[in-house]
């Protein structure tokens, strides 16, 4: 049987990748169990320092699988269904709070449970071929499994309504408009694109891109106060774990003038 997630790891950057092209790559049990294991065998290797997840073909992924994930699991009663639901969930919530840094990049088709995993990837940038749509409106339930909420919190109430309600799909470059992606480019250029932005992450302090990472869909629910608060708990915690770096960081800009905070990132290497 051919797995349905495959991943190599290169210079940095670990490629994951939805595998089932010849199903547009929906997400069936099999493959949310096994995108669970990957992304743990993943999680804190040292040779990796971005993750990129992608789909094989010519799909992202059209979301949840209809015949296995809803149809096969249904007929064996709720708990089949709360477990599916539970091992789909949690590897989106794993890699919501991934400890590397991660971006979509979006080949193809995605489809409704597909928003899940995009919304949990740090970064999104699609080709603009790509096609998403919300079409659980299409045949017949609301967009769950959390892909309401996404599109809630991306996109405007209009734009949000307007896609769920109709089903419509949206190119790359509308979604790139919509913010539901940060860029959109040809598909000839998305990889070359996407090297380049994960080359970028791939430079800074690895310790000051998971506060970092956190901070931002942290503060989203909190009043300023809490998040003027959360903000100096949650770097005095960094320090705990990697304090040097950023006293070289001030080291190399303030005494040895070797490079501009403003224009890059310090030479972690000599940490
Ligand atoms: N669930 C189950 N099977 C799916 C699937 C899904 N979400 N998406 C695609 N497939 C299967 C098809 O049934 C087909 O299987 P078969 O070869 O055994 O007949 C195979 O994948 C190829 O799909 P096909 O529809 O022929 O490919 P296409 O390139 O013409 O169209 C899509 C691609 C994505 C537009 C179309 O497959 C589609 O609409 N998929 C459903 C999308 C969806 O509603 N997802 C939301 C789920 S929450």
């Amino acid at each position: 049987m051919t797995d349905p997630v495959i991943h190599d790891i290169d210079n940095g950057i670990a490629w994951v990748r939805f595998n089932r092209p010849e199903k547009r790559n929906c997400m069936n049990p099999a493959l949310n169990r096994q995108m669970m294991d990957v992304l743990r065998e993943l999680e804190f290797r040292e040779d990796v320092g971005v993750l990129v997840l992608s789909g094989e073909g010519t799909a992202w992924s059209a979301g949840m699988d209809l015949k296995e994930y809803f149809r096969e699991t249904e007929v064996q009663g709720l708990g089949a269904v709360r477990k599916a639901q539970s091992e789909s969930y949690g590897w989106w919530r794993k890699l919501r709070w991934y400890q590397k840094p991660t971006i979509a990049m979006v080949n193809g088709w995605c489809f409704g449970g597909g928003y899940g995993p995009l919304f949990a990837c740090d970064l999104a940038f699609a080709a603009d071929e790509a096609q998403f749509g919300l079409s659980e409106i299409n045949w017949g339930i609301l967009p769950g499994g959390g892909a309401t909420k996404v599109v809630a919190d991306l996109l405007s109430m209009r734009d949000a309504m307007y896609h769920a309600l109709t089903g419509e799909m949206i190119d790359g470059r509308k979604a790139a408009e919509w913010k539901l992606v940060n860029e959109s480019v040809p598909l000839a250029q998305l990889r070359d694109r996407v090297t380049e932005v994960a080359r970028v992450l791939l430079q800074k302090n690895p310790v000051a891109l998971k506060a970092t990472k956190d901070a931002v869909r942290r503060v989203q629910e909190m009043t300023y106060d809490n998040a003027e608060d959360y903000l100096v708990r949650a770097q005095e915690a960094a320090n705990f774990y990697d304090d040097g770096g950023r006293k070289e960081g001030i080291r190399q800009f303030i005494d040895e003038k070797t490079y501009k905070p403003g224009l890059g990132a310090y030479d972690k290497t000599r940490a």
